[in-house]
């Protein structure tokens, strides 16, 4: 029996194979600008062979979703015969309450990676100008390169965006900025007057996208994640998530709040019902467990600088974050690179993500796990760094 299905897949690879050898002669052509694009590669998950595996490479939380939410999304299956609701109503109306917004102004997605693409359809083609800084999240070279518009980097100054860098890369053919506010992979942020002044310095025809997938975590005092912003503003929008802090990455939901007319243009390309029932069901119930949220925030101020400290003491050099994960810079003498690193923690069944693609070659990011995984990254980590020989595992 299992050698029907290796056959059937043998099948089809010498045919998708022979595909490639013999084109069409004419075959669709995708438009400009999209096979630029280096599809983006998310953080390894699995490892081969068996048993757990401490998974520290995608900014999850490890406290998973409040059980209220799980609860919500299993009593959404008795449903799903039915749309839901086209726009994600109940989810809004709990946010707007939750965060004192206007609900009209709020358009929910299958994660802040559909807003952040359909913004960029909305306001960016051929000929315009998109900037996002040197280390910043790479879904927004991705969404640019899309639209057939032309990415454009502002160098960063101790890995964190740098608003005047941004304010000198505007022309006029700039129509968007990017900025994750807290940045990842660097775990930097700017401070909310940073933020008004490069609003200030932007032209009113250029709208500023806060990414703010990270704001939960950020504790400090001078930090906003931007909604006071577009509440004033026509040129503002700020994208949120439920998939770091509300653990529920993998029902895909994250938010935007808009200028009137910026929602208006959302909504009209928006797919119908891009949020699903058990999502909105899932993201309203998490949005009301205030109590889940607030033990994820303590989880992280307890681990994140007691990780960072420990990591600088085996030797390592760690940028400091607001986030949930830490950037670690690693020697570039052989045997204890970042990528020999890399190894040596899959062999003990470790993964943390690799930032090559990020513009940097010699770190790795490490997301802030249960105690139980911290303590077993760093101890692998401190292994690798005392050990005499290459590194290799
Ligand atoms: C800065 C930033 N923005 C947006 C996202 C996308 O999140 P979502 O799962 O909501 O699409 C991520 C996820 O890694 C992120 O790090």
């Amino acid at each position: 029996m299992a050698a029907e299905p290796m056959a059937a897949k043998a099948r089809a690879a010498k045919q998708m194979a022979a595909r490639k050898v013999a084109p069409a002669k004419a075959a669709p052509v995708p438009r400009p600008g999209i096979l630029d694009i280096a599809p983006y590669v998310p953080g390894t998950s699995a490892l081969p062979g068996t048993g757990p595996i401490v998974k520290l490479s995608s900014n999850e939380t490890p406290l998973g979703p409040s059980p209220k939410a799980v609860e919500a999304y299993l009593g959404e299956a008795a449903h799903l015969a039915r749309y839901p609701n086209g726009s994600a109503l109940p989810l809004r109306e709990a946010l707007a309450a939750e965060h004192g917004l206007d609900p009209a102004r709020i358009v929910c997605g299958a994660g802040s990676d559909e807003l952040l693409n359909l913004l960029a359809v909305a306001y960016l083609g051929p000929g315009d100008e998109a900037i996002y800084t040197e280390h910043g999240f790479l879904v927004y070279k991705i969404a640019i390169l899309a639209r057939g518009a032309t990415p454009v980097v502002a160098p960063e100054t101790a890995r964190t965006a740098d608003v005047d860098a941004i304010l000198s890369r505007v022309t006029s053919s700039t129509r968007m900025v990017f900025l994750a506010n807290p940045n990842n992979p660097t775990g930097t942020y700017l401070p909310h007057t940073e933020i008004e002044r490069l609003h200030a310095g932007l032209p009113e025809t250029v709208l500023l996208v806060l990414d703010a997938a990270y704001a939960e975590y950020v504790l400090n005092d001078d930090y906003e994640a931007g909604a006071s912003l577009v509440t004033g503003h026509d040129n503002v929008v700020m994208t949120r998530t439920f998939s770091k802090i509300y653990g529920l990455a993998s029902l895909r939901i994250g938010w935007a709040y808009c200028p009137d007319a910026i929602a208006d243009t959302l909504n009209r390309i928006r797919g119908p019902f891009n949020v699903t029932g058990p999502s909105i069901a899932a993201g309203v119930a998490a949005v009301h467990d205030r109590a889940h949220l607030e033990a994820a925030i303590a989880h992280n101020e307890t681990w994140l600088g007691d990780t960072a400290d420990k990591l600088e003491r085996i030797g390592l050099t760690v940028t400091p974050s607001v986030a949930n994960f830490l950037l670690v810079h690693f020697p570039e003498a052989p045997g204890k690179t970042a990528r020999e690193a890399d190894a040596f923690l899959h062999a003990r069944r470790i993964i943390l993500r690799r930032v090559e693609e990020y513009g940097f070659p010699h770190a790795l990011r490490m997301t802030i796990g249960t105690a139980a995984e911290n303590a077993a990254a760093l101890e692998a980590l401190s292994a690798f760094m005392s050990a005499e020989s290459t590194g290799a595992a």
